[in-house]
């Protein structure tokens, strides 16, 4: 169950926005805070309220409300005589929340008391103690919702859904990035609901994932203890489209399977802790290299690379691939052939050697050009390829030209790695293949389209070792059709430009 939840500043606002909230969630939390013209009365009689959550949240539990105690308590009460689904009340008001039990039972209410507790610096060892103390009052339900500074602090919202979750009932996930995961799992671990803002508002607590995102993305409303867990490893994830692609791809295959953005601090404490409960990763930086010790086995193709960007866990043991390799063939042979080809690679850190490794394995003659001349020397010794220094790469002829680089990058698409007077040749006959996604029109490669240049963008990169990727865990060769559009959607999704 999504429980949609909102902070409108007016009566009007109000009705506008539960409108939307309980057309698209489960349930609704109508948070009261900051709407002076509130009139329960009338916002009971437009919608289901039993579907709707009253909470009036104070400064000191990240509210926004500013009066006094008793007028704070006022929608609650008129809340309980009217019959709404629920009310919220903290476990720091225990006064108030003694004579909210009070009135509900002189009431006869049925309205379900939540109780709260908020910690918005971290998540408590002594979350136990907490919420033993908040199960000795006489209330519906349990809200526990802290911050995550690590990881590894969800599984400890996950072990106290697992003890406690009997009656009352829990509801319980993390705030912060890092907690990300509890929002999309705590329901499949136990929880009554997750919370979440829609899509376009302003969030109510951080790190949330907007509802159109957990229910139709996530699919949160379907995982169970059953669906197998895959995630990408890295820091940051935030900027990354496979949560978007991956998942739609496990929903278009009708796959038990969901893929969590899982941003690792440190490394070594992840794997401990997690390792069992994944059944695959995608790994970015800055681990692509730094996760090898933890594999059991690695093949060929990432062991010459000497970077993984991919895990399955095959029995008890992890297995690692590098699809980046595979990616960039995929996306220049779409347009060109490569054996025998005179390949200029521009960049030699990691996409520029899994490209490297995937051209000579297409028999491509590997130029190699960096600004670190060193770097590029050390790669160029592992293929027997040849190297030109980062100044004269404009001076060398080729018939592939593959950006490795960070150059063209959004926020400095304006920038290129050739030089102006590389533009003003015509370059019919040539391949450009940019490397770089965001944006997928980069400058290189709409100047070098104008001189006659056949082009290939980052995105068929991406789309070549994201369909390797999937094939690798499932077996399943996806769709080239829909692994496009999921990923232009995701791009657009991002705010970037997916016109290509
Ligand atoms: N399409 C895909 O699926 C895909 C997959 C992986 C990566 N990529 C993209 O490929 C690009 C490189 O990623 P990466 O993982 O290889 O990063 P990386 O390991 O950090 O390497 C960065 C490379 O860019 C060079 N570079 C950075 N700024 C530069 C500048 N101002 N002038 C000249 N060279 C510069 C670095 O040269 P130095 O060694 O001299 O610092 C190095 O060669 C990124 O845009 C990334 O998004 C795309």
């Amino acid at each position: 169950m999504i429980t949609a939840s909102i902070i409108p500043s007016s009566k009007k606002e109000a009705i506008c926005l539960l409108d939307k909230a309980l057309s698209k969630g489960d349930l609704a939390e109508l948070r009261v805070d900051l709407i002076s013209d509130l009139n329960i009365l009338e916002i009971g009689n437009l919608f289901d309220k039993k579907r709707v959550i009253i909470t009036n949240r104070k400064k000191d539990e990240g509210g926004l409300f500013e009066g006094n105690e008793s007028d704070r308590l006022h929608p609650l009460i008129d809340a309980m005589k009217l019959g709404f689904g629920f009310i919220d009340i903290e476990h720091s008001s225990i006064d108030s929340l003694k004579l909210l039990i009070s009135k509900k039972r002189t009431l006869k209410s049925e309205t379900k008391i939540i109780l709260s507790y908020h910690n918005f610096q971290n998540t408590p060892l002594d979350m136990k103690e907490i919420v033993l103390q908040m199960k000795d009052q006489d209330v519906d339900l349990i809200k526990v919702v802290t911050y995550a500074n690590d990881i590894s602090d969800n599984l400890i919202i996950k072990d106290i859904l697992f003890l406690f979750n009997d009656n009352p009932r829990l509801i319980s996930f993390l705030m912060g990035e890092r907690g990300e995961i509890s929002r999309v799992l705590c329901n499949s671990w136990g929880s009554f609901t997750t919370y979440a803002p829609l899509k376009g508002l302003d969030m109510t607590a951080p790190g949330q994932i907007p509802l159109e995102v957990l229910r139709d993305i996530y699919r949160v409303n379907s995982i169970d203890e059953t669906f197998d867990i895959y995630g990408l490893i890295g820091n940051p994830v935030k900027e990354s489209i496979g949560y978007y692609v991956h998942n739609k791809l496990f929903s278009y295959y009708k796959m038990d399977a969901v893929y969590l953005n899982l941003l690792v601090d440190d490394l070594g404490k992840f794997m401990k802790v997690f390792e069992d409960y994944f059944k695959g990763f995608c790994v970015t930086m800055p681990f692509k290299e730094t996760i090898i010790p933890y594999l059991g086995n690695i093949d060929q193709m990432a062991l010459k690379i000497g970077a993984v960007n991919t895990i399955k866990k095959n029995k008890n043991e992890l297995l690692g691939t590098n699809t980046d390799s595979l990616g960039a063939v995929y996306s220049i042979e779409k347009i060109s052939t490569i054996k025998d080809k005179k390949v200029l690679i521009l960049g030699a850190g990691g996409a520029g050697k899994a490209i490297a490794f995937g051209v000579a394995s297409k028999l491509g003659k590997i130029i190699i050009s960096n600004r670190d001349h060193t770097k590029a020397i050390e790669l160029a010794k592992k293929l027997g390829a040849e190297t030109i220094p980062w100044g004269d790469r404009d001076r060398v002829d080729f018939d592939i030209l593959v950006n490795a680089t960070k150059i063209g990058m959004s926020p400095e698409e304006d920038s290129c790695p050739m030089k102006d007077s590389f533009f003003e040749r015509d370059l019919s006959g040539i391949t450009v293949f940019d490397a770089v996604y965001s944006p997928i029109d980069t400058r290189l490669l709409t100047l070098s389209k104008k001189q006659g240049a056949k082009i290939a963008s980052g995105l068929d990169m991406y789309i070549g070792q994201a369909m390797a990727q999937f094939e690798f865990w499932t077996g399943i060769t996806p769709s080239y059709k829909e692994m496009e559009r999921f990923s232009k959607e995701a791009i657009l999704l991002r705010g970037d430009k997916a016109e290509n």
